[in-house]
């Protein structure tokens, strides 16, 4: 048995709806055939697009009240120059994207569709600065051109290109993986070049930024301590990147074709995570015991080999059941760690690594990622109630991990996985400091399939959603639940 404590009287931090933000790229299918079809007449003839941007992908994410969107790298943020991207599009110069697949950049997705897409998405834009071969008066001035509303060059330049407010936006990474692609920098050195980078990132009126700093790469904590030491009092964020690999990078593995023995290796990585905050998080308790800085957890998901006859540049992978298990874990891991963590994105939305949308011409599929994304969205802004987890064992990982919120409405909410791929879970949750009439309703929603591989594609769309979940009922004051093997469950309680 299984045995689950919410302290429901004890929610004091919001979960930050940043959380459930999205990471998209210059790469592959992500935007140019994901999001945009602006630059294939042909196409945008047929694909219903308002401005160039796909009316499918827009619904489906304001659906999952997509929060943020980070943008345009990466790797690729570091040799992105913004002024090539704006003007007349026919006009724009071309460049090479050299980190994936060499093909060539026309740069017709720029910063003024990139912000009409956040528009219409309704959600924060999040733009990654170039640090790593761009100069501290670009960033400098991309900021200007984004947010200053008087009279200066670079807002007098964004009006002659049709845009006369400033779009304010809030959220800029300075450099993305400095010690790698963005630079091969030493911690010391990205820490001084952090601070001149920020410090000429400037607020106009109350357009005041959020300064994101380009983080560890997982596993390296001295970048961390050196960050926080060195530049933590001109930050806002340190971002953490980590994905669930469970292979090695030579033979990551298959995304639908693995063994029960790879499922487990994968949960087992995915739940990494946690001890990655625990580490880091506690490296900037020394430094900021506040928690003033939030830790920004900009690139997370699964990377599995590239689907069979694809460019192995532009990280194609389809998503499976597993998927949906990995995003429950790290949601759940996330949200219990609401009092640091200010946001993460996923990488990536579309077409992408962990994708939340695959698309091929004019069609469109919702992954099991994404229906978990719809289970979680609950949580979005809601209070964050203390979980204690007891769990049987599976193999050698908890089989259930857990996290709780109440939102504004007086709504609580529990979500549960069960990563066991062949034992249903019965679980106890106790509502400590409640005591529920059994005349209670709970209400639930559930992602699971018969299957660990089970995955949805073009022509079998809803292998894998979101549907209703009966495996609870009110009992001893408390809740008894049935979580089936392989699942994803959120309770809503009145
Ligand atoms: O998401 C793919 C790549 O992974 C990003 O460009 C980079 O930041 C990371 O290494």
């Amino acid at each position: 048995m299984n045995r689950i404590i919410v302290k429901t009287q004890d929610g004091n931090v919001k979960i930050s709806r940043h959380i459930y933000g999205h990471f998209s790229e210059h790469l592959g299918r992500c935007i140019y055939g994901g999001f945009w079809v602006g630059n294939d007449a042909d196409t945008a003839a047929v694909i219903p697009n308002t401005q160039g941007v796909r009316n499918d992908v827009v619904a489906a994410l304001r659906h999952i009240k997509i929060p943020n969107l980070r943008w345009p790298g990466g790797c690729f943020a570091d040799e992105y120059h913004w002024k090539e991207g704006i003007g007349v599009r026919q006009d724009r110069p071309k460049m090479i994207n050299t980190h994936w697949g060499g093909v060539t950049e026309d740069n017709s997705f720029g910063t003024h569709e990139f912000l009409e897409l956040c528009e219409q998405l309704r959600c924060e834009p999040y733009i990654c600065g170039n640090v790593g071969s761009g100069t501290v008066q670009e960033l400098s001035q991309w900021v200007e051109y984004c947010n200053f509303d008087g009279v200066s060059p670079m807002a007098e330049l964004r009006r002659k290109n049709g845009r006369i407010k400033p779009w304010k936006v809030r959220y800029w990474g300075i450099g993305n993986e400095s010690w790698g692609c963005g630079g091969s920098m030493t911690p010391e050195f990205y820490a001084d070049n952090y601070r001149r980078y920020a410090t000429y990132a400037r607020n106009y009126g109350d357009a005041q930024l959020y300064k994101i700093a380009s983080g560890s790469n997982g596993t390296d904590l001295n970048w961390t301590r050196v960050l926080m030491e060195k530049a933590s009092r001109h930050m806002d964020g340190l971002s953490l990147h980590y994905y669930t690999v469970p292979g090695d990078w030579a033979k990551k593995g298959a995304a639908t074709e693995f063994s029960e023995a790879e499922w487990y290796i994968t949960m087992r990585k995915a739940a990494h995570m946690d001890e990655l905050m625990r580490k880091h998080g506690s490296i900037m308790d020394e430094f900021d015991p506040k928690r003033r800085v939030g830790m920004v957890i900009d690139e997370w998901g699964t990377w599995f080999d590239v689907e069979p006859g694809t460019n192995p540049g532009f990280l194609y992978q389809q998503n499976s059941l597993r998927d949906a298990l990995v995003a429950g874990l790290h949601f759940n891991i996330f949200n219990n760690y609401a009092e640091r963590v200010s946001m993460t994105n996923i990488a990536q939305t579309i077409n992408v690594l962990q994708s939340v949308i695959l698309t091929e011409g004019l069609k469109m599929i919702l992954t099991p990622t994404y229906h978990v994304f719809d289970l979680y969205k609950v949580h979005q802004d809601a209070m964050k109630l203390p979980v204690y987890v007891e769990s049987e064992a599976s193999g050698d990982l908890p089989a259930v991990s857990a996290s709780a919120s109440e939102d504004s409405d007086g709504w609580l909410h529990v979500s549960l996985t069960n990563i066991d791929v062949k034992q249903e879970q019965e679980v106890k949750v106790e509502l400590r400091g409640l005591t529920l009439s059994p005349s209670i309703k709970a209400k639930g929603r559930i992602v699971t399939a018969e299957t660990m591989t089970a995955h949805n594609t073009f022509d079998k769309p809803d292998t894998v959603t979101v549907k209703d979940y009966s495996g609870v009922s009110v009992s001893g004051g408390g809740l008894a639940v049935t979580l089936p093997p392989m699942s994803v469950v959120t309770l809503d309680l009145a």
